[in-house]
């Protein structure tokens, strides 16, 4: 009898995921009633909001609850349908949760988007550089940020998978990029390969130095995933009137007791900062991801994807986005 696998919610982390978090169970597969579909997952998208949803703390959707399935952004292809919207070999990307099989109920149905064709492309391009992570890249910087040639431009988490692609639309914008990340093969990959203008290893004991000397005219936009101290390096190298543009906290979302950075030269530097979440663009994504699709085909916007295989690798994957063991897209295959 066909089967899914599935990690449920056990416990609630602290620090990274431990063994009691996430567990492994089995159940067989719906019998289908009218207006629903089953769906078999086929890459997985790790993001550092899993942890954030793992956290009973106030956040822009609610957690995941003790025992539900652990949820997270998906690929998968529809194996059987009674649903009116989707026929069996229909590619889809939504909210599969961390499992094999997803259920596309009738109520979840708005939640799922046949997946787009682009020619040379391949499918799990959607999950990274032409998905959530581009497009977080294009409405933050281009929206939230509003980059002018000329400016300077700092993206941390630059080698990740929405910092690289932040990089290279700032590049595109006419800003000079500079990009700060955890290791040299990080550094090199985004300056030789991506085009930034200048590269900064966080881990290197001299590298608040080598910002300051990365930026002599200050900085005009911060592209910020990471906060604490890295976020209060940029503040200190703010110009005046400059944009923060608040994309995420990955340093805090580990600790129970975040390191915020100062607020002292947002009044100082008469600074915008701006939070935002992806989803309230939702509206202009079509768009957004024609453009970003034109600019990867161009050969404007390069990637890699870091991918392991099998479902039983993700809470290790999970944890590689805070240890850094990613470059780029993390994904799973399954
Ligand atoms: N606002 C939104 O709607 C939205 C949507 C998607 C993502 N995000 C945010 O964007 C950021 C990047 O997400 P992503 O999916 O693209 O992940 P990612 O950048 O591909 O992976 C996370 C990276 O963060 C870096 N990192 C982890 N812990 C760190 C620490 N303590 N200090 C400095 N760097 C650290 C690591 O790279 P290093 O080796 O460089 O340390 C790691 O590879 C996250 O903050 C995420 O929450 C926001």
């Amino acid at each position: 009898m066909p089967v899914n696998h599935k990690y449920i919610l056990a416990s609630r982390p602290k620090g990274l995921i431990t063994p009691d978090v996430l567990q492994l169970h089995e159940s067989p597969l719906p019998t289908l009633e009218e207006g629903q579909a089953l769906a078999r997952v086929k890459f997985l998208s790790i993001d550092p909001t899993m942890r954030v949803w793992m956290a009973d703390i106030p956040q822009y959707m609610p957690p995941v609850q003790l025992g539900e399935v652990m949820r997270s952004f998906g690929l998968a292809e529809i194996t059987e349908s009674r649903h009116p919207d989707f026929k069996r070999g229909d590619k889809i990307l939504g909210l599969t949760g961390l499992q094999e099989f997803a259920l596309v109920t009738r109520q979840e149905a708005r939640g799922f988007q046949k997946l787009p064709f682009v020619p040379f492309l391949s499918d799990n391009h959607f999950l990274g550089t032409l998905g959530i992570n581009g497009l977080t890249a294009y409405f933050g910087l281009l929206e939230v940020g509003k980059p002018q040639p000329g400016e300077t431009l700092v993206v941390s988490a630059a080698a990740g998978a929405t910092g690289s692609v932040a990089g290279q639309l700032g590049k595109i914008h006419g800003c000079r990029v500079v990009g700060i990340a955890g290791s040299d093969e990080k550094c090199k990959w985004i300056k030789a390969d991506l085009g930034f203008d200048a590269v900064i290893n966080y881990k290197h004991p001299d590298w608040k130095a080598q910002l300051v000397a990365a930026t002599p005219g200050g900085i005009d936009i911060d592209f910020e995933n990471v906060g604490g101290e890295v976020m209060q390096a940029v503040l200190d190298r703010m110009n005046l009137h400059g944009r923060v543009v608040l994309c995420g906290l990955i340093s805090g979302y580990t600790r129970e007791d975040p390191a915020f950075a100062s607020f002292a030269q947002v009044l100082m530097k008469r600074l915008r900062v701006e939070g935002f979440i992806i989803l309230d663009y939702a509206s202009k994504f079509t768009e957004a991801v024609k453009q970003l699709a034109m600019w990867k085909m161009a050969g404007k916007l390069k990637d890699k994807q870091t991918i392991l295989h099998g479902l039983d690798k993700a809470p290790e994957a999970i944890n590689m986005l805070f240890t850094g063991a990613n470059t780029g897209k993390l994904l799973i295959e399954l």
